[in-house]
C-alpha cells in the first residue's frame, strides 16, 4: 500500500490544448443562433470559488442535501461497495464528500481522484493524505469525459467510482447516458458507481436555487464575460449583461442565461459578435430527474441500481448503481 500520493500524468489523447478548445468553444458558441458557451468553462479559480459560495447560500439547497445523504447513508452505500476496492472519484474537486463515504470504507485499496486541474488535485490530496494517512491517493489530472486510464499499479480488487454533486445533470440527457456507459468502460468489468442526482421539485424551490437572494449566482455565472477577456482577446462590457436563471418544467431543466441588456457589438479573438436587446447566451442546463427518470437513465447505459436514496424532503438522490 502506497502512503505518499502518486502523481500519475494525464493521459492526453487530444492534440488541442485547453487554452485553443476553450477559444474555439466560444467562437462557436457565439456564432450560434442560440448563442451558448458550454457550463464547464465556468470554473476558472475565481468561478470555483463562486460555486463554493453558491453551495452555502441558503437557496442553494443541493450541496448539504447531498451530504446530509451521505452523512446519514454512508455506512449503508459502502457496505454496497466491494472489499478492498479501488474508489475513482470523477471531477473530484474537493474532498467534502467523498469523506462522508471514505469514513466507512476503511478497507480501501486506494482513492483515485480525477480533475482536470492539476494543482487543486495535489493540495486536495495533500490535506486528505493527512486525514486519512494509511489511505492510498493516486491522483490522476484528466477531463473526466473523454478516455483515459487508471493508474498503473492499483490492486486488482473491484473498481468502484463516485460522481457527486449532480454534475451528470450539466449533460444533455443522451450525453448523459453516454457518460455512465463511458465511466462503466473506464471502470471495468464488475464496477460499481455512486451518484448524486438532483430532483424534479416546485419550480419555485428551483428558480430561488439559481437565482439566491445575495447575488451569488448571478456573479458565477457573470464571471464567465470576465473570464473570456482575461483569456482570450475580448471586450464584453459585463455591466451591460443580467444574469437569468429559471426552471423550464417541459424539459425538466434549469437554465441560465446571460441577457444583453441593450443591443451591442463585441469583439472576440478580432470577430465581431452582434446582441440584439434582450438576446441571451445560454450558458448552462441543469437537467433534474425524477427517481425512475433516473434509474431508466442508468438502465440505458447498460447499469442496473442497486439502491436509491433520498432526504426526507425528496430534494437530492443518490444512487448505488452496478453491472
Ligand atoms: C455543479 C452542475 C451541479 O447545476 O446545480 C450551481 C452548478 N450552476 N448554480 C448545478 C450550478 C448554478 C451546479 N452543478
Amino acid at each position: 500500500m502506497t502512503i505518499n500520493p502518486v502523481f500519475t500524468d494525464a493521459t492526453p489523447l487530444s492534440t488541442v490544448s485547453p487554452e485553443e478548445q476553450f477559444r474555439d468553444d466560444v467562437l462557436v458558441g457565439l456564432a450560434a443562433s442560440q448563442k451558448f458557451i458550454p457550463a464547464k468553462y465556468f470554473y476558472d479559480e475565481i468561478g470555483s470559488d463562486l460555486f463554493e459560495s453558491i453551495t452555502q447560500q441558503p437557496e442553494y439547497y443541493p450541496t448539504r442535501t447531498e451530504i446530509g445523504i451521505l452523512e446519514a447513508f454512508g455506512s449503508d452505500i459502502a457496505s454496497l461497495l466491494p472489499s478492498h476496492a479501488n474508489l475513482v472519484e470523477f471531477g473530484s474537486g474537493s474532498t467534502v464528500k467523498v469523506r462522508r463515504l471514505l469514513a466507512h470504507l476503511t478497507d480501501l485499496a486506494a482513492y483515485v481522484p480525477v480533475d482536470v486541474s492539476e494543482s487543486f488535485l495535489r493540495s486536495e490530496a495533500e490535506t486528505l493524505s493527512r486525514d486519512f494517512p494509511h489511505l492510498s491517493i493516486q491522483p490522476v489530472a484528466a477531463d473526466f469525459t473523454r478516455p483515459f486510464t487508471l493508474p498503473d499499479g492499483l490492486s486488482d480488487g473491484a473498481v468502484a467510482g463516485f460522481f457527486p454533486g449532480s454534475t451528470i445533470g450539466n449533460f444533455e440527457p443522451p450525453q448523459a447516458a453516454r457518460l455512465l456507459a463511458h465511466f462503466g468502460r473506464v471502470l471495468g468489468r464488475g464496477a460499481s458507481l455512486i451518484v448524486g442526482v438532483d430532483l424534479v421539485k416546485d419550480k419555485a424551490v428551483l428558480d430561488a436555487a439559481y437565482d439566491d437572494a445575495a447575488g451569488v449566482t448571478a456573479k458565477f455565472n457573470l464571471n464567465l464575460l470576465d473570464r473570456i477577456n482575461r483569456e482570450l482577446d475580448a471586450d464584453f462590457d459585463r455591466s451591460s449583461f443580467a444574469h437569468r436563471a429559471y426552471f423550464a418544467p417541459e424539459t425538466s431543466r434549469v437554465e441560465m442565461h446571460l441577457v444583453s441588456l441593450r443591443a451591442q457589438d463585441v469583439s472576440l479573438e478580432g470577430r465581431r459578435f452582434r446582441f440584439s436587446e434582450g438576446e441571451t447566451v445560454h450558458t448552462e442546463n441543469s437537467y433534474k430527474y425524477t427517481i425512475d427518470g433516473f434509474r431508466d437513465l442508468a438502465a440505458e447505459a447498460g447499469w442496473d441500481v442497486a439502491k436509491s436514496w433520498t432526504d426526507a424532503e425528496g430534494l437530492f438522490s443518490v444512487h448505488a448503481l452496478t453491472r
